[in-house]
C-alpha cells in the first residue's frame, strides 16, 4: 500500500498548540507510509502491538483525556473503542487483553484512520479554546505519549519483519548508525550532585522531583560499545560461560538459546544484522544494539567494567562528556526503575502512566535512532525488563575510578593545595583586572577537556608538533650523546616522548619529572614494557619550583626536553626563571629541546582557542565549576561567556571569561563584584618568532643551536645549548 492510501486529511493549524498537535500526528502517519494494511494488523508477540492498534490507541488517549472532559457536546467516534484501545488504565475501565491486540481485524484500517481524522478535527476545535492548566498538561502528555508510540511502532514493526523469512526492509534508506572510534574513559569527581527534571519544558512525572544524589568518583565511556567489541565477547565464550552472567540472565541465555544480540544472524561464517534497512553485513565499527540488560551486564563484567547508574549517566551527560547520547540506542543503566524521593503520581487516571510500573524493570537513558524528533532529554527515564531485547537498546560502560592520579580523593597535600587555590582566587579576583593562573584549569575534568581540545580540528599545536617531532627526531637524536640522560619537564603520560625515544636507542636513562606520583608511576610501567632496555628514573617534582635530579643522571651528558608549548603559558618573568633554573639544573654542556608555538595569522589563532565545538569554552568555564566545587563559590556558568583574543602587542592569545551582567559572586568566603562586560583573565598563550624566542633564551644564558619549523600552521622545536 502506498502513502496516499493511508493519507489522513490535513487540517488548518491556527495556533502553536494546534501546530504542534498536527506535526506530531502527521509524523505518525508518515511512519506507516511504507507499511501495508496487513503489516499493520499482526501482533508479533504479547510485548508488541499491531501498528493499527498504535494508531488507534494514541487517538483514544486524546479522545478520553482531552475531548470528553473538555469539549462541550463531544460524542465519541465509536463507543466500542473505549474497550478496544484502552491500554492499561484501570480507572478508565475494562479492555481488550493485551496479547489479543492482534486479533482485531475490525475495525478496519480505514475506520481507524477515519477515527484519527474525527478526533483531529475535534482537537482543532478544542485547541481554539483556552485550556485550563490540567488540560494543558494532559495535552502535552498526549503529544509525548504519541511520540513514544511512534518509537514503539518502529520497534514492533522491526520485530514483526524479523520473523518473516523474506526479512523485508521497512525502509532501505533508513539512516545507519554511524560507525566510529571506540569509547574513551571520562572521569568525574562525583560528590553531591542533583538529578531529575529541571526548568520549564515538558517532562514525564517519573523524572521528578529533582533531588540530590551522592556519587563516588567514577569513569564513564564517551561512546557506546561497538559490534566489534561485542564480537570479541562472543569469541571469548561470552554466551557460554556462566561466570559473567547474573543468575537469572544465565537461565535466560540457556532457556532461549541466546548466542548473540537479538537481530544478529550467522550465515556462511559471517555475521549479518537485521535493521529497519533490512538484512545487511554486520558493521564491526557501529554500536551494538538490541541487547538485554542481562547481556549488557554480562558484557560489562567481562570487560572489567560495569554499567553506569542513572545518576552517573545524567551527570556525565550534563557535563557534556558523552557522545552517541540519544541517536543510536537507549543505554542500560544499573539502576532499578523506582520512584525518586518525593514522587507522587497524579491523582487522575494518568497517574497510572508511569508510577505503577516501578517494579522489576531497569532504567535506560538517552534515546535511540527511532526516537521521535525533540522527544529525548538527559533527565528522561525509559525502562524495560532485564530480558527484553526488541527495543533499540545499547551499552555504555562505566567503572569505579581507579587508583587516584593527581586529582583523586582528598589528601593532606590537597588540603594545602586548596588553601593555596583559595588564596590565589582572593588575590586574583580582587585585582582591577581579575585574573587566575591557568594552572588551575587542570582538575580531572579540565585535564580531559584539554585532551579533547587537542583533538579539535581548529587546535593545531599538538598535531603540528607531533608531526614535526616525528619528522626531525632522527636529527635531534644525532645531537644526543651515547649514554646520555634525557630529562623531561612535566612529562605526564610521556606520550610525545616516545617519538624521540624511538629514534634514540643510544640513550642511557630517561628521567620523567612530574608533580603527580601516580601519573608518573603509570607512565613508567608502560614505558618499561615498551622499552625494556632503557633505564627509567622518575622524579616527582613541581617543575615550576626547585627541582632535583636522580643519581642516575650523575656523570652523564644531560638533555632537557620540554615539548607542548607550555612555556607559552608562563609570564615572561616565569619563562626566564624556568629557563635559568633548568640551565642550572642540567649543568654545563647540556642541551635543551623546547617546543613552542609561533606567531601567525590572528584568525587561525583565535579559532584554535575558540573552536566551533565549544570544547575550549567548556575548558575555560570549568574553572568556574572548579571554584564552585572546591571553594564553595556560586558562579552561574550561563552568565559568563568564553572569549579568546589575539593581543598583537604582547604576542599572545588571551582567554577570558566575560560576565554577561552586573553581578556579585561569592568564592572562598568573599564577595566579588563583576560589572557587565568585565572579564576574568584566565590564560595567556604566548606565541614566538625565532627572534623573540632566541632573545628569551639568551636572557637565561641559553643559545639556540638548532631550530626546526613545521609547515603551516607553524610550530617550532628549538635546541638550546
Ligand atoms: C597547555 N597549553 C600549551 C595550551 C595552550 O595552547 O596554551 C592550553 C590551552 N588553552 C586553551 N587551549 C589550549
Amino acid at each position: 500500500m502506498n502513502q496516499t492510501a493511508h493519507s489522513v486529511k490535513s487540517l488548518p493549524a491556527h495556533n502553536d498548540a494546534a501546530q504542534r498537535y498536527q506535526s506530531v500526528r502527521r509524523y505518525t502517519e508518515q511512519l506507516i507510509a511504507p507499511l501495508s494494511a496487513e503489516d499493520l494488523v499482526v501482533q508479533s508477540m504479547p510485548d508488541a502491538s499491531p501498528g493499527k492498534w498504535h494508531l488507534a490507541h494514541t487517538t483514544w488517549f486524546f479522545e478520553t483525556f482531552l475531548l470528553q472532559p473538555n469539549l462541550a457536546d463531544y460524542r465519541p467516534f465509536d463507543a466500542h473503542f473505549a474497550y478496544l484501545f484502552n491500554s492499561y488504565y484501570e480507572a478508565v475501565g475494562p479492555r481488550q487483553p493485551r496479547p489479543q491486540r492482534g486479533m482485531m481485524t475490525r475495525p478496519t484500517l480505514d475506520q481507524v484512520l477515519a477515527y484519527r481524522t474525527y478526533v483531529d478535527l475535534h482537537m482543532q476545535d478544542l485547541l481554539q479554546t483556552t485550556l485550563n492548566k490540567e488540560a494543558h498538561e494532559l495535552f502535552d502528555l498526549g503529544l509525548a505519549h504519541e511520540q513514544q508510540h511512534q518509537e514503539l511502532l518502529l520497534m514492533d514493526t522491526l520485530h514483526l519483519f524479523s520473523l518473516s523469512s523474506l526479512k523485508p526492509a521497512y525502509d532501505s534508506l533508513w539512516p545507519r548508525d554511524k560507525p566510529g572510534r571506540k569509547g574513551k574513559w571520562r572521569a568525574l569527581d562525583g560528590g553531591l550532585q542533583a538529578i531529575g527534571h529541571q526548568g520549564e519544558g515538558f517532562s514525564f512525572d517519573n523524572e521528578s522531583p529533582r533531588h540530590k544524589v551522592w556519587l563516588e568518583p567514577f569513569e564513564i565511556s564517551d561512546r557506546l560499545v561497538t559490534n566489534g567489541q561485542w564480537l570479541a565477547f562472543i569469541e571469548a565464550g561470552g554466551y557460554q560461560q556462566a561466570g559473567w552472567w547474573l543468575s537469572e540472565g544465565w537461565t535466560t541465555v540457556q532457556a532461549e538459546d541466546w548466542q548473540a544480540p537479538f537481530y544478529w544472524y550467522r550465515q556462511d561464517d559471517a555475521w549479518y544484522e537485521f535493521s529497519l534497512r533490512g538484512l545487511h553485513p554486520l558493521d564491526p565499527n557501529a554500536p551494538v544494539t538490541h541487547v538485554s540488560y542481562f547481556e549488557a551486564a554480562a558484557y560489562a563484567h567481562w570487560a572489567e567494567a560495569r554499567l553506569p547508574t542513572e545518576a552517573e549517566w545524567e551527570v556525565a551527560a550534563h557535563a557534556g562528556l558523552l557522545e552517541q547520547l540519544d541517536d543510536v540506542g537507549w543505554q542500560w543503566t544499573q539502576s532499578a526503575y523506582s520512584a525518586y524521593p518525593g514522587f507522587r503520581p497524579a491523582a487522575s487516571a494518568v497517574g497510572e502512566y508511569n508510577g505503577k510500573f516501578m517494579i522489576n524493570q531497569m532504567v535506560l537513558r538517552g534515546g535511540a535512532s527511532v526516537t521521535s524528533p525533540d522527544h529525548a532529554r538527559p533527565a528522561y527515564r525509559n525502562f524495560f525488563a532485564a530480558n527484553q531485547r526488541w527495543m533499540f537498546s545499547a551499552v555504555r560502560l562505566a567503572r569505579d575510578t581507579r587508583p587516584a592520579l593527581c586529582n583523586g580523593p582528598e589528601t593532606e597535600g590537597q588540603d594545602e593545595e586548596r588553601k593555596a587555590f583559595a588564596a590565589d582566587v582572593i588575590v586574583g579576583l580582587s585585582a582591577p583586572q581579575k585574573s587566575l593562573s591557568p594552572k588551575y584549569f587542570y582538575d580531572t575534568l579540565g585535564s580531559q577537556l584539554f585532551e579533547d581540545i587537542c583533538e579539535a580540528p581548529e587546535y593545531y599545536p599538538t598535531r603540528a608538533e607531533a608531526a614535526l617531532l616525528t619528522r626531525v627526531a632522527p636529527q635531534m637524536a644525532a645531537l644526543i650523546p651515547d649514554d646520555a640522560a634525557l630529562i623531561e619537564f612535566g612529562s605526564g603520560a610521556s606520550e610525545k616522548t616516545r617519538l624521540l625515544l624511538d629514534a634514540t636507542p643510544q640513550l642511557g636513562v630517561y628521567v620523567p619529572i612530574d608533580i603527580c606520583p601516580n601519573a608518573l608511576q603509570r607512565a613508567c610501567e608502560q614505558l618499561r614494557s615498551a622499552y625494556p632496555n632503557l633505564q627509567i628514573a622518575p622524579q616527582v617534582d613541581d617543575f615550576t619550583k626547585v627541582m632535583h635530579l636522580p643519581e642516575a643522571t650523575r656523570d652523564r651528558a644531560r638533555v632537557g626536553f620540554f615539548p607542548g608549548s607550555t612555556l607559552g603559558n608562563f609570564t615572561h618573568a616565569q619563562a626566564v626563571d624556568f629557563l635559568r633554573a633548568t640551565h642550572h639544573l642540567l649543568g654545563r654542556d647540556a642541551r635543551f629541546i623546547i617546543g613552542v608555538d609561533m606567531v601567525k595569522d590572528s584568525a587561525i589563532l583565535e579559532a584554535a582557542y575558540d573552536d566551533a565545538g565549544q570544547v575550549t569554552a567548556r575548558f575555560n568555564k570549568n574553572l568556574l565549576t572548579r571554584m564552585n566545587r572546591e571553594l564553595d563559590a556560586d558562579f552561574d556558568l550561563a552568565t559568563f561567556a568564553h572569549k579568546a583574543l589575539w593581543n598583537a602587542e604582547l604576542a599572545r592569545i588571551e582567554m577570558h571569561l566575560v560576565s554577561q551582567r552586573d553581578q556579585i559572586v561569592h568564592a572562598a568566603g568573599q564577595a566579588f563584584a563583576f560589572k557587565a562586560g568585565e572579564s576574568l583573565h584566565t590564560e595567556n598563550s604566548h606565541k614566538f618568532t625565532v627572534q623573540s624566542f632566541t632573545a628569551l633564551a639568551a636572557q637565561a644564558g641559553w643559545k639556540v643551536s638548532h631550530q626546526w619549523l613545521s609547515d603551516d600552521p607553524q610550530v617550532a622545536l628549538f635546541c638550546l645549548a
